[in-house]
């Protein structure tokens, strides 16, 4: 079987974040002290992948290639794809399936940012499944801005349902998707919704009409955070600020992830710190080569 491979999803206009976005996409913004995409990276970096698609709108698509680069400062390797309109999440799919080339994938929003000391087994374990495909549901508080599961009464998944005005339960489908190759086939069959998008969630319905969807729950002891308000893009900036200030470690650098991977050598590392400076992200990669 070949290898799965990463896909970050980054397009969209961010309309609910304008001004902010009119001028920079929103997965740019910073979150704290690092721009929002370095967290959904971090996730596909800590699930062992190293071949990412990035699939961005076509006017932002320089800016973050001048961000990333073609991914070898982290032993990466990126393919850049645009996303001519915002036309739906499962759209992602279509676009990058000559990238995928029949291989599993996880995918992850480029706005969607993940913290829990047990992360790296939760993915491992995804990927373990091979066929069928994965998501995650994380219990909100506010399950009517996301999609939804439904459980029947023995708790079995009967169904996933876009933004309902009556959630069927608390538990919403995080942005963190692992499928396996037929999402572009089956993405193919799918006709845009009364928003005019191929929505995720009929992708979802696809594979679990077929019984191959199985649904994680990621427990209490994982942050699940959302960007897409002005209010929840702060929260996230402090969540992220409390923890790094209390525990002297950094969330969401791909350069620690890419060293403790084994992706770079520790010369590599003291060469991107001096990027950095002496700023306190610098500091701290220079100090994570010499330990
Ligand atoms: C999208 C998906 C939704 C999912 C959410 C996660 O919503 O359509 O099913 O729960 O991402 O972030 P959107 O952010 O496009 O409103």
């Amino acid at each position: 079987m070949t290898e799965r491979k990463g896909i970050i999803l980054a397009g969209g206009s961010g309309t609910r974040l304008y001004p902010i976005t009119m001028g920079v996409s929103k997965q740019l913004l910073p979150v704290y002290d690092k721009p929002m995409i370095y967290y959904p990276l971090s996730v596909l970096m800590l699930a062992d992948i190293r071949e990412i698609a990035i699939i961005t709108t076509p006017e932002d698509q320089a800016q973050f290639q001048r961000l990333l680069g073609d991914g070898s400062q982290w032993g990466l390797r990126f393919t850049w794809i645009v996303q001519p309109r915002p036309e739906g999440l499962a759209q992602a799919y279509l676009l990058a399936a000559d990238f995928l080339d029949g291989a599993s994938s996880l995918m992850v929003l480029g706005d969607n940012i993940f913290f829990g000391h047990g992360l790296p087994d939760l993915l491992r374990r995804a990927d373990a499944r091979g066929a069928g495909g994965t998501v995650f549901g994380y219990r909100v508080a506010d399950p009517e801005r996301y999609g939804v599961v439904d459980f029947d009464t023995d708790g079995a998944v009967r169904g996933i349902i876009e933004k309902p005005a009556i959630p069927p339960s608390n538990y919403a489908v995080t942005g963190l998707y692992a499928l396996d190759g037929t999402a572009p086939e089956r993405a193919a069959g799918i006709r845009p919704s009364a928003r005019g998008e191929l929505e995720i969630t009929t992708l979802l319905e696809l594979y679990l009409q077929d019984g191959a969807l199985t649904v994680e729950t990621m427990g209490r002891g994982y942050a699940w955070l959302d960007t897409g308000t002005h209010e929840s893009l702060l929260d996230a900036g402090n969540f992220v600020r409390t923890l790094e200030a209390r525990q002297g470690l950094q969330m969401g650098s791909p350069d620690e992830i890419a060293f403790i991977q084994g992706w770079i050598t520790r010369g590599d590392l003291e060469a991107r710190a001096q990027i950095f400076g002496k700023n306190a992200y610098g500091s701290y990669l220079n100090q994570l080569a010499t330990d």
